[in-house]
């Protein structure tokens, strides 16, 4: 009810400005990076503990659903780059009916708001028929089917969720893989203890970098009245931003029922390029990365041809605001913590772009917030 929603309009608006709080009460208590913090959950499936677990294997295989696979497809590159670890990322409605190469040395991590997605349920069980018996879910819902039938579990404590587009949930679901990510460093002797202490530093600091960014809501604002009338939009990022600009594609296409779709921006040239014109905005992801020059001539591309770009620029990446480009500075630089700052920014544009097109922002037409059967 209205009592319940305070200052704000909406459910979905209440979670996004909930971030700060749910990453903080996400990391509470964690003092450094041990195993032991996944083994919340393993009283129901004992298995070998989290630090056996980790050592062991050699991959990890992650499955997922819909907000819950894009933050998979960040971890992966987490994993990949800090724990030196083959990662496959998989829908979980393809991986369950797809014929596989399974490896017991796998440890496979689910990631779901609810616990409760039958796709996901089913992935897992299917994993565990070949064989793989390390599972670990990051899961919102302790009392869940997914963390009673893991063997190690982080459990997010984003708080109920109730907007069907997922937004804090997905942030603390990035809290989480990312702690898993320097578990799994740690325990294969890969993270040094300046490494650990660095990044400890960089999350606890998380939920006053996340209220610098939803200060920058009235710019947003302005964006979203432009974006009102548009029909399309394509989402733009590279490496880790490459499944924000997803996520941020997937929130505007939920809520505001704009086609939206997200590129890897080097796709760019090989096929969206034929769609821009001054009617399709374009929304870029441009932290400053390794891959900035890159993406700068991307952009470069997309002006060429009368697009009009909206960057999301970090603070020194020296991107202006100029004709047919639009630039909302973030504040600071945040490694690779950066893509739980970076997504912000879209679920609000996806928010205020869905109330100035008067859409049921809470409960869009055809989704539902849990998909408990096939
Ligand atoms: C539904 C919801 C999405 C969610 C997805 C996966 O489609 O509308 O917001 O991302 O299910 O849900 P889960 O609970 O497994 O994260």
């Amino acid at each position: 009810g209205a009592a319940e929603l305070g200052p704000y309009r909406h459910y979905m608006q209440k979670e996004i400005f909930e971030q700060p709080r749910a990453i903080a009460d996400t990391l509470e208590g964690v003092e450094a990076i041990v195993p032991e913090l996944f083994e919340a959950a393993n009283q129901h499936a004992p298995g070998d503990g989290a630090y056996p677990t980790f050592q062991s294997i050699r991959q990890v295989l992650i499955l997922a659903c819909g907000t819950s696979y894009y933050a998979g497809c960040v971890a992966k590159y987490w994993i990949e780059a800090i724990a030196k670890l083959p990662c496959q990322v998989e829908i979980a409605s393809e991986y369950r009916y797809r014929e596989s190469v399974p490896d017991p040395a796998t440890l496979v991590v689910t990631i779901t708001q609810s616990g409760e997605t039958a796709d996901t349920l089913s992935a897992l069980r299917h994993a565990q028929s070949l064989g793989m018996r390390h599972t670990l879910t990051v899961c919102n819902v302790a009392t869940s089917a997914m963390v009673r039938e893991c063997k190690l579990a982080y459990i997010t404590r984003a708080g109920i969720e109730i907007g069907v587009a997922s937004t804090k949930a997905f942030t603390t679901q990035l809290a989480g893989l990312f702690l898993l990510t320097l578990a799994l460093a740690k325990s294969r002797g890969l993270l040094t203890e300046e490494q650990e202490h660095e990044h400890l530093k960089a999350m606890r600091h998380l939920p006053s970098a996340l209220q610098a960014v939803l200060a920058l809501e009235p710019q947003i604002i302005t964006w979203a009245e432009q974006f009102a009338a548009k029909e399309n939009a394509l989402f733009l990022g590279r490496g880790l931003h490459y499944p924000v600009a997803q996520e941020g594609a997937l929130k505007l296409k939920e809520i505001t029922y704009i086609h939206a779709e997200a590129y890897a921006a080097g796709e760019l040239k090989h096929g969206p390029l034929a769609l821009v014109t001054s009617s399709m905005p374009v929304v870029t992801v441009a932290p400053n990365d390794a891959l900035l020059e890159k993406l700068k001539s991307n952009m470069q591309e997309v002006r060429a041809r009368g697009g009009v770009l909206y960057a999301l620029a970090d603070d020194d990446t020296h991107i202006q605001s100029d004709d047919g480009l639009h630039v909302i500075r973030m504040p600071g630089h945040y490694g690779p913590l950066s893509p739980i700052l970076h997504v912000v920014p879209l679920q609000l544009l996806a928010y205020h772009t869905a109330v100035a097109r008067g859409t049921d922002v809470d409960k869009p037409r055809n989704l539902a917030k849990s998909v408990t059967v096939e």
